[in-house]
């Protein structure tokens, strides 16, 4: 049976009006429950995000999962920051000393009166007893001071995220400023920070060697670089005799990215437990039965980190917020004229197609929906560091925000210098044949990502 257009218009204005009408007594009910003060549902559901949040925010800042047991009390880190003056050992470290092995201060952490007075120079930066100050005011990124000591000085220090993946926009002056959380500190020397410590006889046990040798591997990394495997694969160089460590990564635009880390380890929670457990040494639960092949991980294997249970497990409850907080901060855009527009429109153009950047890079995560996973040959580097890592390959990187970690470099070890530099190796491994032209058309897109 054929209807009429009017039947059929008759029949769909009466279902509008049984919807309406549906709608209007659905918001009746919210406005009763409103009234009564009952909380609805989707109430419960926003109040969690905004509980998730500030918890996540807090534990990524200021969190150290009791890694002061390690830091402060078995490497007593501390006593190097307060020196002798405060019953630790040697000068202590100066604010300008802090500042120059790329340790950032938070200006909103500070009193007024001492911005103002770093600001016309009246500051002791070449104290330590003024680092001690900063320290006890929460303003140094990712350290954290634990109590006080008779003569002033503290009784052990521990770490949080915040020191490798957050940096300041250095507002006040260079490496004071406000907050920008997930951008990853280039300017940090993490060697140089651990190897001030007075006593690394439990790193040295646990990669078996001497402390010597640990201090000449932390000091062989740089700026801006760390070794996660080396307390896995006891690993320190690469075949070529260069450090085997990696740049920090940003700790921003994951929202949405399955693998993480270089190496595609795992997920944000995978890798939070792995990083609060088994690198900053708080104390939590992990499990990865993974590390147990003492082939590919000898110093993972003999300390059993693939299976830990800490006295106190001070992580595991804090990998949800920790989780929602870092996917919540978004790749930063870049500046207003940092960039050629046109240029960039015309590498957008050769980014999709004949350049074949997108078949990985695929927006707007920039990387593959799915399992990232690409062998070196893929992408014409070598194994070495994808062989330290379970799968034996490199996940396709997301590429929002390039533009503010350009120091240290292109690749999880920075050896490409620019971004020029990755499009030079791109044009030669697939043989792409670019002209100059084109080469800095994607350059200019690549930085308006
Ligand atoms: C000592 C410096 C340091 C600290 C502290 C640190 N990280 Fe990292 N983080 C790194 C390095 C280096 C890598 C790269 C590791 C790799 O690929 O092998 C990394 C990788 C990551 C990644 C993967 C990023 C991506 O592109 O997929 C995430 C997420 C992350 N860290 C989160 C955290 C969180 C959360 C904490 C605190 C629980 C933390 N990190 C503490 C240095 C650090
Ligand atoms: C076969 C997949 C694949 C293709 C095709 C590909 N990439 Fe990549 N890209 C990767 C992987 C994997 C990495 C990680 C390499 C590493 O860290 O060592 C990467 C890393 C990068 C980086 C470095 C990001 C950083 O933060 O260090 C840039 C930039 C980049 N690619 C741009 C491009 C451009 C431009 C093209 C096209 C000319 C392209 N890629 C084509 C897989 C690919």
């Amino acid at each position: 049976m054929k209807k009429s257009a009017a039947a059929r218009l008759i029949v769909a204005v009466s279902m509008a009006a049984v919807w309406t009408a549906a709608f209007v007594a659905a918001r009746a009910a919210g406005d009763d429950n409103a009234a009564r003060g009952e909380r609805t549902f989707d109430d419960a559901i926003r109040d969690h995000s905004r509980d998730l949040f500030a918890a996540g925010r807090r534990t990524f800042r200021f969190d150290t999962f009791g890694d002061e047991h390690f830091w402060g009390d078995t490497l007593k880190l501390h006593q190097a920051i307060e020196g002798a003056r405060f019953g630790g050992v040697g000068p202590g470290l100066s604010p300008a000393a802090a500042l120059g092995a790329g340790l950032k201060v938070d200006a909103a952490a500070l009193p007024q009166t001492l911005v103002d007075g770093i600001l016309r120079g009246a500051v002791d930066l070449n104290d330590p007893a003024n680092t001690l100050a900063l320290l006890r005011l929460n303003a140094v990124l990712g350290v954290v001071p634990i109590g006080s000591t008779s003569n002033g000085g503290l009784q052990s220090v521990g770490v949080t995220c915040a020191l490798c993946h957050s940096t300041v926009d250095d507002s006040v002056a260079p490496g004071i400023g406000r907050r920008r959380d997930g951008w990853p500190n280039r300017d940090l020397n993490v060697g140089a920070i651990i190897s001030m410590a007075p006593d690394l006889s439990a790193v040295a046990a646990l990669l078996q060697v001497d402390q010597p040798t640990v201090r000449a591997v932390a000091n062989s990394w740089g700026p801006g670089k760390f070794d996660a495997e080396l307390f896995l694969d006891g690993k320190p160089f690469r075949p070529d005799g260069r450090t085997a460590a990696t740049l920090i990564p940003p700790a921003f635009g994951l929202a949405g990215v399955n693998q993480h880390t270089y190496t595609g380890w795992g997920s944000v929670p995978y890798w939070n437990a792995f990083v609060a457990n088994l690198e900053m040494h708080g104390s939590g639960t992990f499990f990865d039965p993974r590390l147990n092949d003492a082939a590919q991980f000898p110093v993972a294997a003999r300390a059993g980190m693939g299976n830990v249970r800490g006295d106190e497990d001070n992580v595991t409850s804090k990998l949800a917020p920790l989780h929602f907080y870092q996917l919540a901060i978004p790749a930063p855009a870049p500046p207003a004229g940092s960039f050629d527009r046109r240029a960039a429109a015309r590498g957008e153009s050769l980014f999709n197609a004949r350049a074949r950047c997108s078949t990985c890079h695929v927006a707007p995560l920039f990387t593959e929906p799915g399992w990232a996973m690409h062998t070196g040959e893929e992408i014409g580097i070598d194994n070495f560091q994808a062989d330290r890592s379970p799968d034996h390959r490199y996940r396709t990187t997301p590429l929002k925000g390039l533009w503010s970690h350009a120091k240290g470099g292109f690749y999880h070890d920075g050896r490409f210098a620019t971004l020029l530099a990755v499009v030079q190796h791109y044009d030669a491994t697939f043989t792409l044949h670019l002209t100059d032209a084109e080469m800095n058309d994607l350059v200019e897109y690549l930085k308006s990502l």
